[in-house]
């Protein structure tokens, strides 16, 4: 079995238990400030898990794209991924707990043959929010799985929520034992030796928990699940590593052909992060210095400095994209539309990086020089934090290069600067958030208001389903995703210019009030991640066409917009569709 048979089983198994089938949310929420990415499948579901009704029923499963960076520095070791892909299944209020353990033991035994013995698993141990999880522990004993290979933890291992808080609940996790040894008597699931491989977790999302930390109940009963394909893949082929898959194989054997120092954590690197960064890309990020821009830019930057490590020659990159792509094109063919872009995008990062990394080395001589007729051994943390924010130089290459001329490098300090930086840029971003666009200049105001009005007239003439899905503004142009199985048609695109001009000529007034949230909901506000946004919002209504959740600003009367045109159209991901549009 590979990956991409493993996903179809998946899908094809929920299917049959009535799962509608839907496609992967872009792996950036351009409009959600408060991720970076998509980082689990539950994500973008986040405003159904809390009741609002999805259109493809109760019952839903994917696929969905996903990115976390907290591990950015252990990806090198044989598990940690930066992007990795996540197969779910939802009840939104429909089955609860009995039916997905039944269905999570019937898919990894029948479906995957997993011998039922391979299985551990592990289920909430109560607390003062929750009780003891005794009904799933049931399910599983009623499964087959023995009481010596359920075990009970507390809210550390077996509660699940994304970030600090929102939907929420007591979870059960699945565990594959390697056949290891133990690595001692009490080794468990829990531990970390290698011998028990987390495969699947079931969170029974009932709860929210408040900013204040406090937990109530949510109206209806969730189920939200989410296994690792690249580990699961891993797994089932007996492989140490997911680079021993055919997901990584390819580029792994190209990079030790080309490299002429093979470091075998150093290929691991350059592949994950060049896999990670073409996904990225694909879906819209480009390299910058702040947010999911600087996450890029250091993947890049990271698989740049890898490859330059094994010294090899840079020029073949072009070669090494066109491989990646081709072996990963069936699974997300978002890869072959973005070639073209992927490749240039990917190169003249690379391009910037050797030169900023010559630059710096000049930079960086002189410190040594300094430091050396200093008679000291160690470069100070300032030294260090300069070189990087003056000549965009990395703290890593710095310590590389350090050691290579027999200095020690003074890491302690470096973190905490660091962390004074971005914590400013994360102040930065939040400032985006709850003062929406008002550091931003009157077009990009217009562009605003614009992606309203279009949002209000594909549902009209496109599909009243059609939902943004991201947008991106400049003050040349606006870019406007939305979900939509086809390529709009000639016709398709002159209705939606003309009716967003329509309202532009009507000089219809755009005014907000402030709501409660669920409240704004109820009322048919439209809105992408409800669970991101703060208790009370904003509504903005544009006459009596379009009402959405959103921070603002935008301008007073649709007059001041000028005249809408769409300048492209296009595919951005399985069944994402972009618009590009200018106001003239
Ligand atoms: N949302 C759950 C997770 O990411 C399933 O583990």
């Amino acid at each position: 079995m590979n990956a991409i048979e493993i996903r179809n089983k998946y899908l094809n198994f929920f299917k049959k238990y009535g799962h509608a089938v839907i496609p992967s949310a872009p792996l950036i929420p351009e409009n959600d400030p408060s991720v970076l990415f998509t980082t689990a499948g539950m994500q973008p579901l986040v405003p159904y898990l809390l009741g609002q009704e999805h259109t493809e029923g109760r019952r839903l499963t994917d696929y969905q794209k996903c990115v976390r960076t907290n591990d950015i520095d252990e990806v090198g070791d044989n598990r940690h991924l930066t992007y990795f892909e996540m197969l779910g299944n939802w009840s939104l209020g429909d089955y609860f707990k009995e039916e997905a353990v039944a269905m999570s033991y019937e898919f990894l035994t029948k479906e995957l043959e997993i011998p039922a013995e391979k299985i551990s698993v592990t289920c909430f141990k109560g607390d003062e929010d929750c009780p003891k999880d005794e009904v799933t522990a049931e399910c599983w004993r009623k499964a087959g799985i023995p009481d010596e290979r359920i075990y009970f933890y507390g809210k550390d291992d077996n509660w699940w929520i994304a970030g600090e808080s929102g939907p929420c609940g007591p979870d059960t996790e699945m565990f594959y034992d390697t056949g290891k040894a133990p690595c001692s008597p009490d080794c468990q699931p829990s531990c970390d030796c290698g011998k028990y491989v987390e495969i699947w977790n079931n969170v029974f999302m009932e709860f929210y928990k408040d900013e204040n930390g406090k937990y109530s109940k949510l109206k209806q009963q969730n189920v939200d699940t989410g296994m690792g394909l690249e580990r699961i893949n891993m797994l089932l082929q007996g492989k140490e590593t997911p680079f021993d898959t055919e997901l990584f194989k390819p580029v792994m054997d190209k990079l030790s052909e080309l490299a002429k120092k093979d470091i075998i954590e150093s290929r691991r690197i350059a592949a994950e992060h060049l896999r990670a960064s073409m996904m990225i890309i694909a879906d819209g990020g480009r390299p910058s210095n702040v947010d999911r821009g600087y996450v890029l830019r250091r993947l890049l930057r990271r698989m740049t400095r890898h490859m330059n490590k094994m010294e090899i020659d840079l020029s073949e990159l072009a070669n090494i994209i066109d491989l990646d792509i081709d072996i990963l094109k069936e699974m997300y063919p978002e890869l072959e539309i973005h070639r073209a872009e992927i490749k240039e995008v990917i190169i003249n990062e690379k391009d910037k990086f050797m030169k900023t990394l010559q630059n710096g080395e000049r930079e960086f001589n002189k410190v040594i020089n300094r430091i050396k007729a200093q008679g000291k051994d160690t470069i100070d943390s300032e030294s260090i934090f300069k070189l990087y924010e003056t000549y965009g130089f990395p703290p890593e290459v710095t310590k590389d290069l350090a050691l290579e001329n027999d200095l020690k490098v003074d890491m302690n300090e470096v973190d905490k600067l660091f962390k004074a930086h971005q914590e400013k840029s994360k102040q930065g971003s939040d400032k985006k958030f709850s003062g929406g666009l008002s550091g931003q200049g009157e077009m990009e105001t217009k562009y605003h208001t614009a992606t309203h009005l279009l949002n209000a007239a594909l549902k009209i003439v496109v599909d009243k389903d059609c939902h943004q899905r991201g947008s991106n503004i400049t003050p040349e142009r606006m870019r406007f995703d939305f979900n939509c199985d086809h390529k709009l048609t000639d016709e398709e695109k002159e209705k939606l210019e003309s009716l967003v001009n329509e309202w532009i000529e009507k000089e219809l007034p755009v005014s907000y009030t402030v709501m409660n949230k669920n409240d704004a909901v109820a009322s048919g506000a439209e809105c992408m991640f409800i669970e991101k946004y703060p208790d009370e919002v904003k509504v903005y209504t544009i006459g009596d066409v379009s009402k959405e959740i959103c921070g603002g600003p935008h301008v007073e009367n649709t007059k001041e917009l000028g005249h809408f045109r769409i300048v492209k159209e296009e595919a951005s991901s399985a069944g994402i569709r972009r618009i590009k549009a200018v106001l003239e």
